[in-house]
């Protein structure tokens, strides 16, 4: 039996190594790995600038505590507030620690504004992490259950439907904040609408409310801009991110803008390890090399790709409902179950994951090229082909 608590149902494969889009197996299979690590290794695997970033710093200092000033974790900052158009950025080690920070820094708005009871708008669908406080804004009831009593404070609301957002601005004057993914990653890959979007930030400022963005699966270059409200005509007031960041090392960041980049002050709010030289020297190299190597733009020519491709290769007759998402992250919604696709997926060589139980869902590396994204389409659509 094993040592581990049973958390997760893991397929039956251990991978030894990697090298770009590919991951090879202790029997020395080869994989082309169309789900990077659930998003994260969006510069693939053993990438030689990442790998070099953090061997020499690990020959320096790995930690320090955020007890002393770290001269990578400034300029990483300074990096992430320039490309998100914001001003103070706070670094964790995972998406929900990421939307902790987001949720306190609400809270805490809140209460300047002398709201004793602050409470957070979330939607239907959402998922924003395991913590107590993520899971009692994610709407799931599978990931909540058992977990009772949630944490109060968080009213939820169904997406895209701005007169029931409208009805709990008039009913509810203890609104400080909405919380929400530009793209629902795990409950399948819904984009929320452009219109709502725009809208729920006119509403924010109409109301002094915080617009606070879950990008931890989004951001990082995966949908084709840096981070997806980029592509929108917007601005939030929060971003949070986390996956792509570090490309496998533990790294989120919390990011501000105006009347939010100064709410959380010293003491009110720390992580031991969060923002730490190995990560931030992690996350710089990640950073550049998505600016150099226009990494964003990739993300939307190959996305663009695996979705033509898939639209040609599939059968009329195939269950295909839809193709949804933007640039690298992509959710292909058939008219069953399909959870079991992810085992004959990796029998043919391929890693794909599925969201929401009928929904395959591609994270591929954003240095994906045409001929491994031509290989990742073709194969995903002969898997659904073979369901006939
Ligand atoms: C949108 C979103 N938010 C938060 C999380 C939680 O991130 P982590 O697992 O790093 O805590 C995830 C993870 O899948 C996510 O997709």
């Amino acid at each position: 039996m094993s040592a581990l608590m049973q958390t997760y149902a893991r397929l039956p494969v251990t991978f030894t190594h990697g090298q770009g889009v590919y991951l090879i197996d202790s029997d020395g299979r080869r994989y082309l790995d169309g789900i990077a690590g659930i998003g994260v290794n969006s510069l693939g695997h053993a990438h030689p600038r990442v790998t070099a970033a953090i061997t020499e710093q690990a020959g320096k200092l790995i930690h320090t505590s955020n007890l002393y000033h770290i001269e990578s974790q400034e300029t990483l900052a300074q990096q992430l507030v320039t490309i998100a158009g914001m001003d103070t950025c706070y670094f964790g080690n995972s998406g929900a620690e990421a939307n902790e920070t987001a949720i306190k820094l609400a809270r805490l708005y809140g209460h300047q504004r002398s709201l004793s009871r602050p409470t957070i708008i979330v939607l239907e669908g959402a998922f924003h992490g395991r913590t107590l406080a993520t899971l009692t804004a994610t709407g799931n009831r599978k990931i909540q259950a058992g977990f009772e009593p949630l944490v109060a404070g968080f009213i939820r609301a169904p997406v895209n439907d701005i007169s029931a957002l409208e009805q709990i601005a008039h009913n509810n004057p203890d609104v400080v904040a909405v919380l929400m993914e530009p793209i629902q990653g795990e409950g399948g890959v819904h984009p929320l609408d452009t219109a709502y979007l725009q809208t729920v930030r006119e509403l924010c400022d109409a109301n002094s409310w915080l617009m606070m963005l879950d990008e931890v699966q989004t951001g990082n270059g995966r949908t084709g801009t840096y981070f997806a409200y980029q592509g929108l005509d917007f601005t939030p007031d929060v971003v949070t991110t986390a996956k792509g960041l570090g490309n496998g090392v533990p790294i989120s960041a919390c990011i501000a803008r105006g009347r939010a980049s100064q709410v959380l002050g010293a003491g009110q709010h720390g992580s031991t390890y969060g923002g730490n030289p190995l990560a931030c020297a992690a996350g710089l190299a990640v950073v550049d090399t998505i600016v150099e190597d226009k990494l964003c733009a990739n993300a939307l020519q190959m996305g663009q790709l695996i979705r033509d491709t898939l639209v040609q290769k599939l059968d009329s007759n195939c269950p295909l409902v839809e193709i949804r998402g933007q640039g690298l992250m992509l959710g292909i919604e058939l008219d069953r179950s399909c959870k079991e696709l992810v085992t004959s997926a990796l029998a043919s060589g391929l890693l794909i994951n599925v969201a929401a139980d009928n929904t395959i869902r591609l994270l591929p590396p954003l240095i994906i090229n045409r001929d491994q994204a031509l290989q990742l389409a073709h194969g995903v659509a002969d898997l659904i082909n073979s369901l006939n």
